[in-house]
This record gives structure tokens, C-alpha cells and sequence, in this order.
């Protein structure tokens, strides 16, 4: 999608949809843009036509009134609630009424609205691209591709807002791409095909290097957690590193590890999951995507700051070669682990790659998994959960939340859980019998496996894929991409010398 900004006078705008932010009667653009349809947009407000309920979008034709051929009102909600998601709606409510026909949608920013511009224009760009997202890819006619090519925004200062509205362009693009790795089956989007992309994204960007450790280097290094879990699959395993080493770093002594849990479908194991809704088990690996999408998003940016990217990919699968519960297995840092279920995988692949990740020099650790499906029930499909052993990574953690529109929310991460994985037989097993705290009980088991200095985990089996319309502007079923736009802006404010991440001595 190509984005212009411009300062033009609402009559002077050309675009096929000229769409403006519905929220009390004719405060702002809508009053202005009264002025010049004739008081159109009163009447078309009083017959309800137009209203400020939240996604709800009307198109009017002008027949040569303004330059613009139609106006489209978008309702923003209640002046009071309004946030950046509110506005992310109502840019995705009028891309979905137009992009079937218009090649060019237009925005007018209301100064009056109660959020600085800048975050306005990120808004309605991330809702536009995000919102026009068709994962109807497999479909023989290959779905319905839409028509807009061209988003304009009209501010007053377009120098204000270009540099924001283009950054947030290009990451709603990336995120999109995360989108299309969840959403591909698990006979398409296997451990060696992630890491063809891992490789096809270092190709494509500068300073950025891949490589992927396959079956016989991840038993060589001793993962046997990740290997476990990888053995009942035909599709060999791959640990997918990737690295960006910017020429200028913000901090040299500053390394970004995000670590993804990339189960490219999990059935289970020999624990099998229900039959029901199984499918959706192809967005396993939607941490690992996040995870590689970002690094190309960062890369691209150019942003200042040195990252290590580690992707844990394979695929849990019964069969004659399965793991199974019982058996006791040694990870990469030496600790033992008895698998009670083969359905607690996540947790296996990421104690290898998140050890690997702080071995391999990552000061900062983030890792991302859809981890535990008591995360979903307990937040729905909106936040993630963040547990942190430092109070200021997950601080930071969840301001780069609030602004990115991947929200956030904290949960507690205390020894007091160790005691639910507490083994008769080795140092730890993989999952409790108590139905009781499964998301603090799985983080507390990935704190053995962090070493030293900060980390948080984000249990992201909530957001990152949906069952159903979220009823904002993500309307599409499957994945969302939940994790590129935070991890985006957790590196640009790991950029800034006030970013409030301390050394890696400061976790406790
Ligand atoms: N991938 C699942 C978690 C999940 C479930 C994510 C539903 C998204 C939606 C994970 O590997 C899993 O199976 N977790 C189990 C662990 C249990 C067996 C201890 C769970 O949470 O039920
Ligand atoms: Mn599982
Ligand atoms: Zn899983």
C-alpha cells in the first residue's frame, strides 16, 4: 500500500473514498466538511444514516460536490473512549466498504479528537492494511484480492506525520506477512520451509545473517528437549537463528534475543488432542513467525539495535518414533526433564532456544509462544499475558504494548510455582495434574532454562489467533500477526538512551 501525506483543504482532496471520523454530531472534520456538502452530513446524521457507533462505516456518493468522488463517515465511538484502536476500527470498517471498487481512500485527521495526529495517522494505517488482510490465499480463484492501492492522509504538517505514517506502513506490511506464515496449513509451512523464509529475509536486507541448525547439530549441542519433541515428525526439525547487526548500534553491549516457539502443527503427541477445532493447530508456530517477521521488519527500519532472533521449529506428531510420557529428557543446559504429557511441548522446544539464545550472547530476552490454552480462556483473544523476571523489561514490555496496539497484560512469574513441576523422577516434568495455573506454572518452568539477566515470556494463545472477527479491525479469522507490531517498537525504544532497559545485571 502506498501512503501520502498532504495538507489540502477537505474540497481539494482527489481519492475515490474520502472518509472522515464520525464522534459527536458535527464536532470537527465532519462539521467542516457539513459546511461544504450543504449541511448533507447533518441530515445524513439525523436519519441515522451516519452515526459514531464504533465500525460502523457509511459511504455517500457526491456527484461532483468536492473533488473526492464519495465521503465515507466512520463512527469512532465515544469521544472519552477514544484510543488508537478505536480509530484502527474505523479504518478497517471503510477499507472494507471500499476496497472492492476504490483504487484510493483518503483520511481526514480531526485535530480536535483527544489523540496527538502522529498516533492517529499510525492508527488508521495500521487499521487500513491490517483491516484489508485476506487469508482466503488457498482459494482456487485465489480469493479476492482488493482494489486500494493508495491511502492519503490530509494533516495540517504532513513533515509531522510522514516519518510515522510510512514506519507504521511498512510494519502493518510485515505484520501481514506473519499473517500469511500462521494462516499456511502444516503440509506448506514445515520447520525447513520457515527457515527458507528466515533465509529469504537475510537475502533480502542488509546486516541481517540466517542460518538453521537441523536434526544432527540440535542433538550436537545437546537440545534433547527440542529433539524430543521433533523425533515422531518426518519433518526434520530446524533452529532458525537469525541476526541483525546494524553498523551503528544505539548500545554495543545491548543484544535484543527473541526466541518463538514454532510448533508448525501440534496434535499433541501420544497425549492426542480432541478432534475439534484441531486445525487450528497450524498457528502453533505464530510466536516463531511474529519472531522472523519482526527481524525483517527491524531490518528494514533500519533501527539501531543488535538482535538475535531464535526460532524453535518442528512439528509434535504421534507415531512409532513419538516421544513419549515417561520418558526423561536432558536439555541443552543440563537440567532433566520428565515428560508427564506430550501436549506441553511448547515449553520443551523453548527451554533449548531460549538457553541458546543467552549462550549465544542475548542480553534481553523476549520470547513469544502460544503457550498454554488457559492464557486464551483466562484473556480471550485481546491481550497476551508478559512474565517477567525484571520489572522494567516488562514494563517496557507493556508500554511498546499500549502504543502498538499488541496489548499487553502482566502476570505474576514467582518460585512459589516451581513446586507444580517438581518431578519424582528428574529435575522438573513438563506439565502438572492440577487443573491450576498452567500459564505461571509453564512460565516458572521456562525461568530454569533463561540464565542470567532479564526475559519475559508472552503466552500469546489468545491473540494471535483468531476463531472469529475480533469485531475491531481484525475481521479475519486466523492469524493476526500479534507480536510484530510490539516487537517493532520494543526495538525503537531499546534505541532511545531513556528506554529504561538496565545491563543485564538487573534482573533478579
Ligand atoms: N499449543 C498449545 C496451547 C494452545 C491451546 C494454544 C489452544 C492456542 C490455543 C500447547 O502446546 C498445549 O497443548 N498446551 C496444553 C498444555 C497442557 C497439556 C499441560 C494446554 O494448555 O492445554
Ligand atoms: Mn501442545
Ligand atoms: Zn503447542
Amino acid at each position: 500500500m502506498r501512503v501520502d501525506i498532504e495538507a489540502l483543504v477537505p474540497g481539494a482532496v482527489e481519492a475515490d473514498v474520502l472518509a472522515f471520523p464520525v464522534v459527536d454530531g458535527l464536532a470537527g472534520t465532519a462539521g467542516e466538511l457539513d459546511g461544504l456538502l450543504k449541511g448533507r452530513i447533518a441530515r445524513l446524521l439525523e436519519d441515522g444514516e451516519l452515526t459514531a457507533e464504533l465500525g460502523h462505516a457509511a459511504l455517500v456518493h457526491l456527484n461532483g460536490d468536492l473533488k473526492a468522488q464519495r465521503v465515507a463517515g466512520a463512527g469512532v465511538g465515544k469521544r472519552e473512549e477514544l484510543d488508537a484502536d478505536a480509530l484502527r476500527t474505523a479504518a478497517a470498517a471503510v477499507a472494507r466498504c471500499a476496497h472492492t471498487f476504490a483504487g484510493s481512500i483518503a483520511w481526514i485527521l480531526d485535530e480536535s479528537l483527544p489523540l496527538p495526529l502522529p498516533e492517529q495517522a499510525r492508527a488508521i494505517v495500521d487499521g487500513t492494511i491490517l483491516g484489508l488482510y485476506d487469508p482466503a490465499r488457498w482459494k482456487s480463484n485465489g480469493g479476492r484480492p482488493h482494489k486500494t492501492e493508495r491511502l492519503l492522509l490530509v494533516v495540517p504538517r504532513p513533515e509531522e506525520i510522514a516519518p510515522v505514517a510510512e514506519r507504521a506502513a511498512r510494519v502493518a506490511e510485515w505484520t501481514n506477512r506473519a499473517r500469511d506464515l500462521v494462516n499456511s496449513p502444516g503440509n506448506e509451512a514445515t520447520p525447513e520451509r520457515l527457515a527458507a523464509r528466515a533465509a529469504e529475509i537475510a537475502a533480502g536486507a542488509q546486516n541481517v545473517t540466517a542460518e538453521a541448525l537441523g536434526p544432527d547439530e540440535i542433538e550436537k549441542h545437546g537440545m534433547g528437549a527440542l529433539a524430543a519433541v521433533a523425533q515422531g515428525s518426518d519433518n526434520p526439525a530446524r533452529l532458525i537463528v537469525l541476526r541483525y547487526e546494524p553498523p551503528k548500534p544505539a548500545r554495543p553491549d545491548l543484544q535484543l534475543g527473541l526466541v518463538g516457539k514454532a510448533i508448525t502443527f501440534d496434535t499433541g503427541g501420544i497425549s492426542l488432542k480432541p478432534a475439534l477445532h484441531m486445525e487450528e493447530m497450524k498457528g502453533d508456530m505464530a510466536g516463531g513467525a511474529a519472531v522472523i517477521e519482526a527481524v525483517g521488519a527491524i531490518a528494514e527500519l533500519g533501527l539501531p539495535v543488535r538482535v538475535l532472533a531464535v526460532v524453535a521449529a518442528c512439528e509434535n506428531m504421534p507415531g512409532g518414533h513419538a516421544y513419549r510420557p515417561g520418558d526423561i529428557l536432558t536439555a541443552m543446559n543440563g537440567k532433566t526433564i520428565e515428560v508427564t504429557n506430550t501436549d506441553a511441548e511448547g515449553r520443551l522446544v523453548l527451554a533449548d532456544a531460549l538457553w541458546y539464545a543467552r549462550q549465544q550472547g542475548a542480553t534481553h530476552l523476549v520470547d513469544l509462544a502460544t503457550l498454554t490454552g488457559a492464557m486464551e480462556l483466562a484473556l480471550g483473544d485481546f491481550y497476551a499475558g508478559v512474565f517477567a523476571n525484571d520489572d522494567e523489561w516488562r514494563d517496557l514490555l507493556c508500554t511498546a504494548g499500549e502504543t502498538s496496539g499488541d496489548h499487553l497484560w502482566p502476570w505474576p512469574l514467582h518460585r512459589r510455582y516451581r513446586r507444580y513441576v517438581d518431578s519424582d523422577y528428574a529435575d522438573m516434568k513438563n506439565s502438572s495434574d492440577l487443573r491450576q495455573g498452567s500459564p505461571a506454572l509453564a512460565a516458572e518452568f521456562l525461568h530454569e532454562f533463561v540464565g542470567e539477566g532479564p526475559w519475559a515470556h508472552l503466552d500469546i494463545a489468545g491473540p494471535a489467533f483468531l476463531e472469529r472477527s475480533r469485531g475491531d479491525y481484525l475481521t479475519q479469522p486466523g492469524g493476526t500477526g500479534y507480536g510484530v507490531r510490539l516487537l517493532v517498537e520494543l526495538a525503537a525504544r531499546l534505541t532511545r538512551a531513556d528506554s529504561g532497559a538496565s545491563g543485564p545485571s538487573a534482573a533478579r
